[in-house]
């Protein structure tokens, strides 16, 4: 898998996103309360609200437009509300921040959990 450094973790305020851009479209990296990052497509599964400017919650976030809230993890909304976003693999090295390209939603299904490597989270 293809890594590009995008920053540092104290670049993205806690239970904050930012967001990159990249040929795939802008992503939008979360940081929940305990340091972990997400990554996803910025664009929310039911009319594309952006998800970088949603309130993080544990590992969740609620989209700023109409309210629905989006797994973290998965990019799936939460029942009952029914949709997928792309998820972003996104992992922490020595403090850096590093995006891969999305995976295909199969492998995203049933793939291993991202690699998580470095402190902290
Ligand atoms: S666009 Fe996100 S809830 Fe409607």
């Amino acid at each position: 898998m293809d890594w590009t450094a995008i920053g540092t973790l104290n670049d993205i305020p806690p239970l904050g996103a930012r967001t990159v851009e990249t040929p795939l479209g802008q992503v939008a990296v979360f940081r929940t309360a305990e340091d972990e990052v997400f990554a996803l497509i910025n664009k929310c599964p039911h009319k594309g609200g952006p998800l970088s400017e949603g309130i993080v919650s544990g590992r969740k976030v609620a989209c700023p437009l109409h309210n629905w809230v989006i797994d973290l993890n998965s990019g799936e909304a939460v029942a009952p509300d029914n949709g997928c976003t792309t998820v972003v693999p996104v992992k922490i090295e020595d403090g850096l921040l590093y995006l891969a390209p999305p995976l295909p939603p199969v492998a995203m299904a049933t793939g291993p959990s991202l690699p998580r490597e470095g402190g902290g989270v």
